[in-house]
């Protein structure tokens, strides 16, 4: 690498986002990747008849802000629907696409973030104020309601009361059931009261399918050779970055994930050098919340030394994040070729 190369090229780890609750809040729209998501784009696997029903359960919800008037045809007046709806399935079989395509079909205010966001945006803004910010809203979107933390778990479901109570509906995505939420993971038992509670409030629709990324798990994530890594380096767009795998896991350490989204904001690719599995949860779980960040913003990535996809050990594979890991690999798969989707 030449030193003008050197100069053109930053580093991850010299990146340290802040990021107040106004900014947070500012970016609750749905990603980039999905600002054309439609419901008549989502073509629906006809071997998956799932798929099809989701659609006409993302139609259906829709409907409900449709006003019921006085017309001919509204004699009968429906049974209000629930004032949630649960997109549950494997991984990239369109759920976010789905939540997408609900946003932007809603009207009024409305809110669409990772679950991740709006614990964020609690964190941020103190909870008082972050239900304030978001109370009166016609939809807020949720996607990928996963449970770490039991303390967000709580603070989340409570704060889903008190939004649907005050009127507003609320759509989330997950790869796991609502009353699965938190099972291998922690003590579900001691908060099943709250899961159940929200639960009650969803209509749940799981989406069955293939990995519509088309690239199987059994696929790889592409590694280059050193000469093959300098020399991809220097093709990279100015503004991308270049690190060693182990320093930017100790610098995700220093960051919260809900940051990550400013940390990769406007970088057209990275490099990471030496790639090597991970042996502690608490890196893979970082990981994973960058590679998601990653994915939203479709940043190429350039890697040397183990494939990414098998970054995560064994045992992590088989615990209980695994969907977690596996929707990662998929995703570094996507991003690593190049061609991302
Ligand atoms: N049936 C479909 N028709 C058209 N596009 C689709 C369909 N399913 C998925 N896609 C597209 O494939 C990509 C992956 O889908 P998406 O991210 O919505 O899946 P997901 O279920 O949210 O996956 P993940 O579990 O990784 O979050 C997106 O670009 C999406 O627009
Ligand atoms: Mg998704």
């Amino acid at each position: 690498m030449t030193s003008d190369q050197k100069l053109a090229l930053a580093r991850l780890v010299d990146r340290s986002p802040s990021l107040s609750g106004t900014e947070i809040a500012a970016q609750l729209v749905p990603p980039r990747q999905f600002q054309h998501a439609t419901l008549d784009n989502y073509v629906p696997d006809a071997d998956y008849p799932s798929q099809s029903e989701a659609v006409d359960a993302v139609r259906g919800f829709l409907q409900g802000w449709k006003p019921s008037g006085g017309g001919l045809f509204s004699r009968r007046k429906a049974t209000p629907p629930l004032p949630g709806l649960y997109l549950d399935g494997g991984f990239g079989v369109g759920k976010t696409h789905l939540l997408a395509a609900l946003w932007h079909g809603a009207p009024g205010r409305k809110y669409f973030g990772t679950f991740i966001e709006y614990t964020a945006l609690i964190g941020a803004l103190g909870y008082q104020q972050a239900v304030q910010l978001l109370r009166g809203a016609t939809l807020i979107a949720i996607d990928e309601f996963e449970l770490d933390d039991p303390g967000d778990t709580m603070m989340m479901t409570r704060m889903l009361g008190e939004l649907i109570d005050s009127g507003s509906r609320v759509a989330a995505t997950s790869n796991t059931p609502p009353n699965a939420l938190g099972e291998g993971r922690f003590a579900a038992s001691d908060f099943l009261r709250e899961i159940h509670a929200m639960s009650s409030r969803f209509r749940t629709i799981r989406i069955d399918g293939l990995d519509y990324r088309r690239r199987a798990i059994e696929g790889h994530a592409v590694s280059l050779g050193n000469a093959e890594f300098d020399a991809a380096v220097k093709g990279l767009p100015r503004g991308s970055t270049v690190d060693d795998f182990g320093a930017v896991l100790s610098h995700l350490a220093t960051i919260h994930p809900s940051k990550y989204v400013k940390l990769v904001e406007g970088l057209p690719a990275i490099a990471l050098k030496d790639v090597r599995q991970i042996t502690a949860q608490t890196d893979a779980l970082r990981l994973v919340a960058f590679i998601d960040r990653l994915y939203d913003d479709q940043v190429e990535i350039v890697a040397s030394g183990t494939p990414l996809d098998q970054v995560f050990a064994d045992d992590m594979l088989g615990g209980g994040y695994r969907k977690k890991y596996l929707r990662a690999i998929s995703r570094m798969i996507a991003l690593t070729t190049g061609q991302p989707q």
